[in-house]
């Protein structure tokens, strides 16, 4: 009987072959002629796994045969850098340009985080950094979210142990022991008014953890907070903050909507979308309907205020919470369906960002 081989196997296997190869081509002292020999010829490593398409399901064929082009013709790249000619090795020309090695450059997550974080900058708000792993206080109970509130369901995902004491506690939630991967960068609010300066303007960027997967979730994301307390403040400034990211992230042709919602920590609460990128608000295997959640904001809640030491009789502010994935995702440009993508390693996807 033949033995078979998964698609997804053979095209791992084609890959990691040609990192390998492209590898032993550059530090080869073949000429052109000799190389493609050794390593593209019938008895090369390549042809051998390349005849293995052979195993595959018949349907998992087309995408297999893609790969195994394209790593064919960046093998063949690799091979016309050689040259034409045995190199004479008895002197060496020290000002020829040598070969480029292979560059990489920064992934799409970590180019948003700058330019989001250059966009907040241009308008006072400095970016901080809270704790990615926190006691249950600053996760919910500073937040105004009671033990056994179902707002927590979505969030309450990841525990880990901690032997030592929190220093302060929701009351109704044993310690000693449980705290949580930060579903949301909202642990920061209390965190950042604790440090007793007023007003506040910053932006806090973070790794946020959940028990989701699929097209618009994955595991661990990113989310950048902004919080701005100070006196007077008021949902104008919320949404002139908005769009003035908006603006400058997206261009003037993409529209954004406030809806009404409910947050513990936050009141009145909104839901931020922005009309998708992808299908320009048509409606598309990402969107749906034409509309994409960025996330969420509103008029910090006073309960989260007094848990931060802060006045609500004297001070008031806006806080919104929204994933960097999905904002990049948003840009007409990355015409990204799929937020797993971002994160599979797929060097042929990343490199086009
Ligand atoms: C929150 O996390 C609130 N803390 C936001 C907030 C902050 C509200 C301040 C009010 C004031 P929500 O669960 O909706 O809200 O998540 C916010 C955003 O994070 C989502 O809209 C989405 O852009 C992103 N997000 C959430 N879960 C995931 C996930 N699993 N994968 C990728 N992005 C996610």
């Amino acid at each position: 009987m033949q033995e078979m081989i998964s698609g997804t196997n053979l095209i791992s296997l084609l890959l990691e072959l040609q990192q390998s190869v492209l590898g032993q081509i550059h530090q080869s002292s073949a000429t052109q002629e000799e190389a493609r020999m050794v390593f593209l010829g019938g008895s090369s490593e390549f042809a051998r796994l390349a005849r293995r398409i052979r195993e595959v399901p018949r349907e998992e064929r087309g995408q297999v045969g893609i790969v195994i082009n394209e790593v064919k013709e960046t093998l063949e790249a690799a091979v016309l850098q050689k040259p034409k000619t045995p190199v004479d090795t008895s002197w060496f020309d020290v000002t020829e340009p040598g070969i480029e090695p292979p560059q990489g450059h920064l992934h799409i997550v970590t180019q948003a985080i700058t330019e989001i974080t250059r966009i907040f900058e241009r308008i006072g708000f400095t970016r901080v950094r809270h704790p990615e792993v926190d006691w249950d206080w600053y996760a919910f109970g500073s937040l105004n979210m009671p033990p056994n509130h179902p707002a927590r369901d979505e969030w309450e995902t990841f525990f880990i142990n901690n032997p030592g004491n929190p220093p302060h506690s929701t009351p109704g939630v044993r310690h000693g022991g449980r705290m949580v991967l930060t579903p949301h960068t909202s642990n920061g609010q209390v965190r950042e008014m604790e440090k007793g300066k007023l007003p506040i303007r910053i932006i806090n960027i973070a790794k946020c953890y959940r028990r989701q997967s699929d097209v618009s979730h994955v595991p661990m994301f990113h989310q950048f907070e902004g919080l701005y307390v100070d006196k007077n403040v008021s949902i104008g400034d919320l949404k002139g903050v908005m769009d003035f990211f908006f603006k400058n992230y997206y261009g003037p042709e993409r529209v954004s909507r406030l809806r009404p919602f409910h947050f513990q920590f936050t009141e009145p609460s909104f839901e931020v979308d922005i009309n998708c990128g992808v299908c320009l608000g048509r409606g598309c295997k990402l969107c749906k309907e034409g509309w994409l959640e960025l996330g969420g904001a509103g008029m910090v809640h006073p309960v989260v205020l007094k848990n931060g030491g802060v006045d609500p009789n004297v001070y008031n502010g806006f806080a919104f919470g929204w994933g960097i994935e999905r904002v990049a995702m948003m840009k007409s440009d990355t015409k990204l369906d799929d937020i797993r993508l971002l994160y599979g390693n797929d060097v042929r996807f990343l490199e086009q960002f």
